[in-house]
């Protein structure tokens, strides 16, 4: 079958990306990312894309109105499409059965009922979004089910390994393209055909093809795995604050060994983005369906040190403060879940901030690419707070990071953008309360300059200047007692 258009539902994070660099790479393949939003769409048609990801830019200026269309007219562009992408959002849900850790399907399942009603000819229908083992077959089912004459689907599973802020990078570029499908003639000639596209610009052995459930599980498990690393680094820094070992010195030495390898062992502040919490509570739901509770417990793990990385680092800096900041300004540079993203969904720095303003202080917010609008709108959301006036009172966000860290007594660094490398720090210094504090939440600044000029510096993973003793046990780990922990972590679960 030879693919001449495709229609992607859906024009997000996903969606978006990877439609462009599809366009950029097929260009006798007409691509049109369709979404219910008028906003959305309007913006993927002007200068201003909805979404920051280096290289988008480019990529959609050299394609749109050739072979790259954005539109909302939904069903039109159904019916035209040889392969259809489903690229729709799956939150955790809010309610009902499984609440706070089972995956929203309500949006695929719309998105599945909108090609039932309209599709016509044949169609191959790819789920990319993110969803649990099994969705292909409820995507089937509601297709099947509302089947009408001279209509055939082929249901496939090719998930989205990118990463927001290397997004066209991973594109161009990816490790491995996942193509999941029906063991039938008609379920290989769909693989192949989808193979096809790909075998564009990827590597005929960067593609492999597996059954559809054995794909849907793969990326759970791949994004399971990177959080897990994320987190055993991030439990060790832990271990370093108290002990005077140093987490990146460890992470480099145990990044040496080929059989552990040296990325995502960078300690944080915590994990973040749209996706790492939401599968694994959707992996540690499925494992609780089935039973399997060890396993289930296993992964639950991994999101309970993240919560107590995100508590932790807060902690860490409400005790350097004298344990009080209570009307004290405190700036936090970096809103974003990570640098080169505008996207803020489970950033740490949601978390950090609220602690903040809960303990009495006044938030100064800087962040290069996410808008005043949206940081307003994650603090003030009903999980956040039940006082969003007061919230937006004590909360400023700046456009700069000079005039963020005037006056305050303390910077908080939540994300690792490179501008927070080359900032004037003797300026800042200057213009704050002393002591003047910064708490690295990312370990990019160099701590030992910093010192020189006269903060007093926390680094996270690192022992605090030369006096921390083997036997010192920090405050945030005495008090943080695993029921504790418990309790905060379902608390947070819940209330999502
Ligand atoms: C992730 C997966 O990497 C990607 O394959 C999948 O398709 C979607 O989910 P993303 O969430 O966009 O991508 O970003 P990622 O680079 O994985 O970072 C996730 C979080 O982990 C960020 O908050 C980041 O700052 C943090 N992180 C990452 C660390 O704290 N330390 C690390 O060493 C790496
Ligand atoms: P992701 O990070 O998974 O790409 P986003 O929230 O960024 O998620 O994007 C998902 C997009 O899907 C949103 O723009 C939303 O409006 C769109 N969407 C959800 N359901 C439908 C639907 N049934 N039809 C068209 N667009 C949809």
């Amino acid at each position: 079958m030879e693919v001449k258009r495709i229609c992607c539902i859906g024009a997000g994070y996903v969606g978006g990306p990877t439609c462009s660099v599809i366009a950029l790479k097929c260009p006798e393949i007409t691509v049109t990312v369709v979404d219910r939003s008028p906003q959305r769409i309007a913006q993927w048609n002007s200068d201003s894309l909805p979404i920051y990801e280096p290289g988008l830019d480019e990529v959609v200026r050299k394609c749109r109105g050739k072979n790259l269309f954005f539109s909302t007219e939904i069903e039109k562009n159904i019916q035209e499409a040889d392969i259809i992408f489903i690229c729709v959002n799956t939150p955790t849900k809010t309610f009902g059965n499984g609440k706070g850790r089972a995956a929203d399907l309500k949006y695929v399942e719309g998105a599945a009922r909108m090609i039932a009603d309209v599709a016509i000819g044949h169609k191959i229908v790819v789920e990319k979004s993110t969803v649990p083992v099994k969705a292909a077959e409820s995507i089937s089912n509601i297709l099947q089910a509302n089947l009408r004459e001279s209509v055939s689907y082929q249901i496939l599973s090719n998930p989205e390994f990118l990463s927001e802020g290397t997004a066209i990078e991973d594109l161009l570029k990816a490790d491995r393209v996942l193509i999941g499908g029906e063991d039938s003639p008609a379920g290989h000639a769909a693989v192949a055909a989808l193979s096809s596209v790909y075998m564009r610009w990827i590597p005929a052995e960067k593609i492999i093809t597996t059954n559809t459930w054995s794909s849907e599980l793969s990326k759970l498990a791949a994004n399971a795995f990177l959080a897990q690393r994320i987190s055993s680094i991030n439990s060790l820094s832990a271990v370093c604050e108290a002990t005077g070992a140093d987490v990146s010195e460890v992470a480099r030495a145990i990044g040496m060994d080929s059989r552990i390898g040296p990325k995502f062992l960078k300690a944080s502040v915590g994990f973040g983005g749209s996706c790492f919490q939401k599968d694994i509570l959707n992996l540690v739901y499925i494992c609780e369906c089935l039973n399997l509770m060890e396993v289930a417990a296993y992964w639950q793990q991994v999101i309970n040190i993240n919560e107590y990385q995100k508590s932790r680092f807060s902690a860490k800096v409400i005790e350097s403060l004298f344990n009080t900041v209570t009307d004290k300004r405190i700036c936090i540079l970096g809103f974003s879940f990570k640098k080169d993203t505008g996207d803020t969904r489970e950033s740490p720095a949601i978390h950090v901030a609220k602690t903040l303003i809960d303990e009495g202080a006044y938030v100064h917010i800087y962040d290069p690419k996410v808008y005043e609008a949206q940081i307003r709108e994650d603090l003030t959301h009903p999980r956040v707070t039940d006082d969003p006036e007061a919230t937006n009172q004590v909360v400023s966000v700046f456009t700069d990071p000079y005039s963020a860290t005037k006056r305050t007594h303390a910077i908080v660094i939540c994300t690792e953008w490179d501008e927070f490398l080359t900032l004037d720090y003797e300026k800042i210094y200057q213009g704050m309360m002393k002591p003047a504090y910064v708490f690295d939440g990312r370990m990019i600044l160099d701590d030992e300059a910093l010192t020189k000029i006269g903060f007093h510096v926390h680094t996270i993973g690192k022992k605090v200047g030369r006096h921390t003793t083997l036997t010192r046990i920090p405050l945030t780990l005495r008090c943080s007692t695993p029921q504790k922990l418990r309790e905060n972590h379902f608390d947070n679960i819940w209330k999502k």
